[in-house]
């Protein structure tokens, strides 16, 4: 996004917001949407990822108001939706379904003693909605900056990403891991972030600043499945913990499993359980090792990593769909594609490429292509560098 574009986007949340609430924002908050270059699925299994901020957010205005009242207005779908800091419920009409994130924040931080006052807030996002680029965590880390900055508590951003985790896990229903919170609170501009999820150390890595680019392709499957199938995969990964601490005694999750201990003891699995294990284990060695890649500016090799990482989220952790791998067939059939692969939870929602510079024209005109006469569907592509993580504007 140019830096015109940004500040358009600026100048129309402050406008609208003056002509919903009769007078300039006090507060402007901002709040990335993320791509997971690699380590998919690792989160919740204690492992590593490398995921980037991207240049799609979500930005909130708002004022403070001298009642409890929280008055809040999606700019995207002309829809407000009120609620009181007294008594905070899910909203339950389809229409204003979009405020729940706004309300569990609050009702998280109520739960953690930090005192709220009533505020205005007017919502504009950019982050496709249901593509699996967090628009969800962005909501929930921006509404988090935005009811702290109203009483200008603050909370340190890795315990800011942990709040808004506890509230989709809580509010939403599904039990996530850490990333996208993480990196949308910590997000570094022109940085992908190495995170140890259990640890909740991270390293942020430069990408490289001329040369490649990180492309985005959508999908337009919205993401169907994705609730139920991915609690499975978590209980899927605690069974393959339970059944190898008879041997492993040690172990707390399977990041604590090496690739030599699952060789030796991976038979004792049932078939599903140790091919979900297999993706695991072996997509924590090519997260560490791809970041090693990147450091020393062996793009190819990262590539082919991102490669190895979807075909083992399509066939051991069967999380692709027919979508998803066309898309990254038509990516890979492009000169000068480093690497492609699904990102995200899976079951729809976009895949990710590294792409030479002098590339990305011809991936734009080829891949929609190709991908439309495999499944009749529009793809959307959409380019980024790595952008900042979420942040208090005024
Ligand atoms: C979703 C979750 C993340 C992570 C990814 C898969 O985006 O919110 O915590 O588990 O899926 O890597």
């Amino acid at each position: 996004m140019s830096g015109n574009q940004k500040s358009a986007r600026i100048q129309e949340v402050e406008s609208r917001f003056n002509e919903l609430f009769g007078h300039p924002p006090t507060i402007l908050v901002r709040a990335p949407g993320r791509v997971n270059l690699i380590g998919e699925h690792t989160d919740y299994n204690d492992g590593f990822v490398f995921p980037a901020a991207i240049e799609r957010e979500v930005l909130m205005a708002a004022s403070l108001r001298s009642d409890d009242e929280i008055r809040t207005y999606a700019l995207n779908f002309n829809q407000p939706s009120n609620f009181s800091l007294k008594d905070i419920q899910p909203a339950q009409e389809g229409r204003e379904r979009w405020s729940n994130y706004i309300r569990a924040m609050a009702s998280i931080l109520q739960s953690e003693q930090v005192p709220l006052r009533g505020i205005n807030l007017a919502v504009l996002g950019d982050v496709p909605l249901g593509s699996g680029l967090s628009s969800s965590a962005a909501m929930l880390v921006a509404a988090g900056l935005a009811f702290t900055a109203s009483t200008e508590t603050t909370i340190d951003p890795v315990k800011r990403a942990l709040l808004a985790q506890r509230a989709e896990r809580e509010f939403v229903g599904v039990n996530v891991g850490i990333m996208d919170m993480f990196i949308s609170a910590l997000g570094q501009a022109n940085h992908a972030l190495l995170i140890d999820t259990r640890s909740l150390e991270f390293e942020a890595v430069p990408m490289p600043a001329t040369g490649v680019s990180i492309v985005i392709a959508d999908t337009n499957k919205k993401r169907g499945l994705v609730d139920s199938e991915y609690n499975q995969r978590r209980a899927q990964c605690e069974d393959a913990v339970t059944i190898l601490k008879n041997v492993l005694p040690d172990i707390r999750a399977l990041r604590d499993v090496s690739l030599e201990d699952f060789e030796r003891f991976g038979s004792l699995l049932p078939e599903i359980v140790r091919k979900r294990a297999r993706h695991v284990i072996t997509e924590d060695v090519r997260t560490l090792e791809s970041v090693e890649a990147l450091k020393r500016g062996y793009i190819t090799r990262f590539g082919i990593l991102m490669n190895e990482s979807h075909e083992s989220l399509r066939n051991d952790y069967e999380v692709s769909c027919s979508e998803l791998d066309s898309l990254v067939e038509a990516a890979r059939s492009v000169d000068g594609v480093y690497g492609s692969r699904m990102t995200g939870a899976g079951f729809g929602g976009c895949t990710v490429s590294l792409v030479a510079d002098e590339a990305v024209e011809s991936f734009r005109e080829t891949v929609p292509n190709l991908f439309k006469t495999a499944t009749g569907l529009n793809a959307k592509i959409t380019i980024t560098t790595a952008a900042p993580g979420a942040e208090r504007l005024l």
